[in-house]
């Protein structure tokens, strides 16, 4: 069975989560300005919608995206083989499968979530994708589903899609629910285990395990380096994205840079959109939690959410939001412990 290439691990520490409707191409460009050094996933896109729909705008990447992934949808070996491929020519550096995802819309399509019961489909999936592209191919699951909690059947899910080829799991420690829960509390009302990533990294040292999952903070963060090889960052990195500026600089080194200095440092990347068409707001609405937990980090966000649909907003709209925010003393952040792994 052909292995997919393994991903150096210290572009595994930090990544950002694959999210809806967030993660475009304009966030994960700010966030790559935050991180250098983290792992950008792209929203989920359907397998079909990548082979017949408007691939220009699904698959739209900038180059300083770079480490980035795209995340399919999809349960049929064949066509996720077409999009992996269509993908890795694109220019992504990783190929995710969402064995996650516990909407009504994807148990419709019979991919998602409902995958965790599936491991020969998904191996096959893997094995497909693996000979289709030469860019790793990689899975990102829940522990089970419903009130499924036997770790042998998640650790035999686990082994299969392994041998299919993939080589890094991105583990979203607690069950997905699929019945009666809508996908937003099955973010947030399924317990927490990470032990099960844990245990699978020590019976597994081979694989690659990441965990997501109600990570908040840098110390939460910093601690799950102790027993596998990153930590996958969703809301937190969206609603409060100096965080990842933080975890970036304590992990890898650098300075730490002020918040008012990222920002202006997209200012190039925001004018070159402006100019090509994108409406301010499509950028903006990434920014809001820039100074959020700061003095000014409210009236940022209303200078920015009131004035960006205004037709011609442009950047003055942005230093004016910098400037009422700054009009705020800003206190200091707090140090942050350091990564040992
Ligand atoms: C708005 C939103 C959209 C999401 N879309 C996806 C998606 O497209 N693919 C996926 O695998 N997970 C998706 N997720 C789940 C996240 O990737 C992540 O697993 C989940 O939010 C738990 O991590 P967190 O607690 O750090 O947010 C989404 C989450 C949110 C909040």
């Amino acid at each position: 069975m052909p292995s997919t290439a393994v991903i150096a691990p210290d572009q595994l520490r930090l990544s950002v989560a694959p999210m809806m409707d967030w993660t475009d191409t304009h966030c994960r460009v700010f966030h790559r300005l935050l991180a250098p050094h983290a792992r950008l996933y792209t929203e989920m896109v359907h397998a079909n919608a990548v082979i017949h729909g408007d691939r220009g705008r699904l698959l739209a990447l900038d180059p300083v995206e770079h480490p980035v992934a795209l995340q399919l949808g999809g349960s049929e070996p064949e066509l996720l083989a077409r999009a992996a491929r269509l993908g890795a020519e694109a220019g992504f550096d990783e190929i995710n499968l969402n064995c996650g995802c516990p909407s009504d819309r994807v148990q419709a399509g019979r991919f998602g979530a409902c995958l965790m019961r599936e491991p020969t489909l998904v191996a096959a999936s893997v094995a497909a994708m693996v000979e289709a592209c030469d860019v790793p191919v990689t899975v990102k699951c829940r522990l089970g589903v419903d009130d499924d909690h036997d770790y042998g059947r998640f650790r035999a899910f686990i082994d299969e899609v392994a041998a299919g080829g993939c080589r890094m799991f991105v583990v979203h420690a607690r069950n997905a629910w699929l019945q009666g829960l809508s996908p937003k509390e099955n973010r947030e009302v399924p317990p927490l285990r990470y032990d099960w990533a844990y245990r699978l990294k020590r019976e597994r040292p081979d694989l690659q395990v990441l965990v997501n999952g109600g990570i908040a903070t840098a110390e939460e963060a910093t601690a799950h380096l102790q027993h596998v090889e990153g930590a996958m960052l969703g809301r937190a990195a969206y609603h409060t994205p100096y965080l990842l500026h933080r975890l970036d600089v304590a992990w890898f080194g650098g300075e730490l840079r002020s918040r008012a200095e990222l920002l202006r440092a997209l200012q190039p990347y925001v004018e070159a959109q402006l100019a090509s068409g994108v409406f301010l707001k499509h950028i903006t609405r990434h920014l809001l939690g820039l100074f959020a937990g700061e003095r000014g980090g409210r009236a940022f966000r209303q200078v920015l959410s009131e004035g960006a649909h205004r037709p011609g907003a442009d950047w003055s709209l942005v230093e004016r939001a910098l400037a009422v925010t700054e009009s705020f003393a800003a206190p200091t952040a707090p140090s942050l412990p350091q990564a040992s792994g």
